[in-house]
């Protein structure tokens, strides 16, 4: 056999392993998903109770401190106090279970968008939500990984925003995959032992003319040109094997552009860091 048709049956061979692996690890999601889809689902009511109740809980505080004031004269006027600081203190309290409780509703909300979303499903959705979800997801995702992993996230959310029609579990997948690349940019740069640097990643949400706009840009590694025109080849990846399999942002590009109608662009420096920025239509354009 020639020496050339050797080279291209090894490199037939080597990516249909590549290819096998990754179904693997799409079957192992799918798994996961229906798992998690099916916790998720019986977490919901017994949060929703402790939510509900805590909320009723601090009206009967309010009636009760009502009653209290009635009664004042019946109170010395160091045990008055002391009622005072414990209903401001339950008070505080009931607030702090109400607004955790209600984290993480929405965070199972989204759980169940991504695991049971119909495939192509457009759904009216607080895009700042998503993002703000997404980011910090994969930023805790990093830390169970590197326990040293520490970085500055600056976040700036347009407020009011209406809702946009967007497939949910595709968008979290695009902000996953960006976030991803930064987290892991800022991370390889931390290791390096630069003198002053601080790993530092900025997440904007905007709109103008008609569009949403969503940037993430990292103070890390930067691309070189080779890496700029290779980025959205599949397979193409420049960590070490089992970190990365080259398939993010080709995904992330087909999610905004084929499927969304919007566009994804990026400037990089090499050494200074990269800004990745997508925006998509805020009126869906059907068909
Ligand atoms: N923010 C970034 N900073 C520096 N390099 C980046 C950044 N984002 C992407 N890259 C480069 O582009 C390559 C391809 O990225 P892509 O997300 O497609 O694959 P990956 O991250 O290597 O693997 P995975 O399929 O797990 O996402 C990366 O290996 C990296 O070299
Ligand atoms: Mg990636």
């Amino acid at each position: 056999m020639l020496n050339y048709e050797f080279f291209i049956s090894f490199f037939m061979e080597q990516q249909i392993e590549t290819l096998r692996q990754q179904l693997k690890k799409q079957e192992k999601l799918a798994s996961l998903g229906l798992l998690s889809a099916g916790i998720a689902h019986e977490i919901q009511n017994p949060l929703n109770f402790v939510i509900n109740f805590s909320k009723l809980s601090g009206k009967l505080l309010c009636d009760l401190s009502e009653i209290i004031d009635d009664n004042r004269e019946n109170f010395s006027a160091d045990d008055s106090e002391e009622v005072d600081d414990i209903m401001a203190d339950m008070k505080e309290n009931l607030n702090k279970i109400v607004e955790h409780g209600e984290r993480a509703i929405n965070i199972i909300r989204d759980i169940l968008l991504v695991s049971r979303g119909k495939d192509d499903e457009f759904i009216p959705s607080d895009m700042c939500r998503i993002v703000k979800e997404y980011v910090w997801l994969s930023y805790h995702a990093m830390r169970a990984k590197q326990k040293n992993f520490n970085i500055s996230i600056r976040e700036d959310y347009q407020e009011g925003l209406p809702l946009i029609e967007v497939i949910p579990q595709d968008i979290s997948r695009a902000v996953l995959n960006l976030m991803n690349n930064a987290c892991y940019t800022v991370w390889q740069k931390s290791q390096k032992g630069i003198e002053g640097y601080s790993p530092e990643i900025a997440v904007k949400v905007w709109t103008a003319d008609g569009l949403l706009n969503c940037s993430i840009s990292d103070n890390g590694e930067g691309m070189t040109d080779e890496v700029k025109q290779r980025l959205f080849e599949n397979f193409f990846t420049t960590k070490p094997t089992g970190q990365g399999t080259g398939l993010g942002m080709g995904i992330t590009r087909d999610i905004i552009e084929q499927k969304h109608g919007g566009s994804l662009s990026f400037e990089s420096k090499d050494g200074e860091g990269s800004c990745f920025t997508f925006n998509i239509p805020m009126k869906r354009q059907k068909g």
